[in-house]
């Protein structure tokens, strides 16, 4: 078992190994006053682990309620929230009970939210199944919902009180469940970390998956300390996600999953940046073999148009100009403010 610190505004530890779920009840004992929680989960994570965390919080003196919502992005949303809010409220939750958000990147989310904002503030413990969780989702604070024109653009930064990453649950992930967290774990590799991406090159992460989510929460956490509300350093951990999310829209959020969508979105940025004269030494070739080597997309069939719009409409607009990121070596990542007719001129549209 490592612990992870995450010394932002709230610090909090961030704890990853085998087998965690088991002590989960314990670990929150030790971190949490309340002793009643309501556990936010999906219906897929339901029916795997809701029940080993239900007796390990028991164990542990806790009483708890469970709240289960339809598996998928399409669940995270204001219509979810409400029935959340009006759940706690049946369940007489108070400001000394808490949250347990059990699953992925769309429970931790939605739950977060919740939790930011539930009697103006509560208490809450992420406990990510995915991978894509583990590395990045469940830890630094953002939380959110989508509306109609776009994801996650109604959140709130709030820090959860403990991170439990169970390793373990990693083997019950599909391999589009599991290729979509690597889509986040090359990310890493490219804008922090040459020896993460050599080890990424193999093909050899589900060998090494302890390791890798562990390095992963330490970038974050490195970049959070530092960024906490992502006014500056932060933005990097956006690297692929600026044309990620334009490939998500243009495939109307379904069959095209996030972590993919990224891994198209870093090469595509990565080859538009070289070939407008902003990456010196190429590098594209380089990162399409880690991704091939991870059976990870780097091609769409979004056009230019869709890869542009979808990005000038993304929440990473600042008036007239877009903040592009750009790796120009393997490890290092950096901001480039672009005006966006120049940024139009650089995808080709
Ligand atoms: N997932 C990006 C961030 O936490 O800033």
């Amino acid at each position: 078992m490592t612990k992870i610190r995450i010394n932002t505004s709230k610090p909090y530890d961030v704890v990853i190994g085998k087998g965690l779920l088991e002590n989960a009840g314990e670990l929150i004992a030790n971190t949490i006053k309340g002793r009643k929680a309501v556990i936010v989960t999906d219906d897929i994570v339901n029916s795997l682990y809701t029940e080993k965390l239900t007796a390990s919080m028991a164990k542990a003196g806790f009483t708890t309620d469970v709240f289960v919502f339809p598996n998928g992005e399409e669940s995270k949303s204001h219509k979810t929230l409400i029935e959340l809010y009006d759940f706690l409220s049946k369940k007489n939750i108070t400001r000394s009970d808490f949250l347990i958000a059990l699953g992925g990147g769309v429970v931790g989310d939605l739950t977060g939210f919740a939790a930011a904002t539930y009697l103006r503030g509560i208490d809450y413990v992420q406990i990510p199944t995915t991978l894509l969780a583990q590395v990045d989702s469940s830890v630094g604070g953002k939380t959110a919902v989508d509306i109609e024109a776009g994801k996650n653009l109604v959140g709130a930064f709030k820090q959860p009180d403990i991170v439990i990453a169970d390793t373990d649950t990693l083997a019950t992930l599909t391999d589009d469940i599991f290729t979509d967290g690597m889509g986040e774990v090359v990310k890493y590799g490219m804008i922090w970390s040459k020896s993460l991406f050599e080890l990424l090159k193999t093909g050899k992460a589900k060998e090494n998956l302890e390791k890798i989510v562990e390095e992963c929460v330490d970038i974050k956490r490195q970049v959070v300390e530092t960024d906490e509300f992502d006014t500056g350093l932060r933005m990097i951990l956006n690297f692929g996600h600026t044309l990620g999310h334009s490939i998500e829209k243009f495939y109307n959020y379904k069959g095209f999953s996030h972590g993919k969508a990224v891994s198209v979105g870093m090469y595509l940025m990565t080859v538009i940046a070289e070939k407008g004269g902003l990456i010196e030494t190429p590098l594209s070739e380089e990162l399409k073999a880690c991704l091939e080597a991870n059976n990870m997309p780097f091609t769409s069939e979004a056009d230019g148009a869709s890869l542009f719009n979808g990005a000038v409409n993304d929440k990473k607009r600042f008036s007239d100009n877009i903040n592009l990121i750009i790796c120009r070596e393997i490890g290092k990542a950096d901001i480039v403010k672009m005006n966006i007719n120049d940024f139009k001129k650089l995808i080709g549209e």
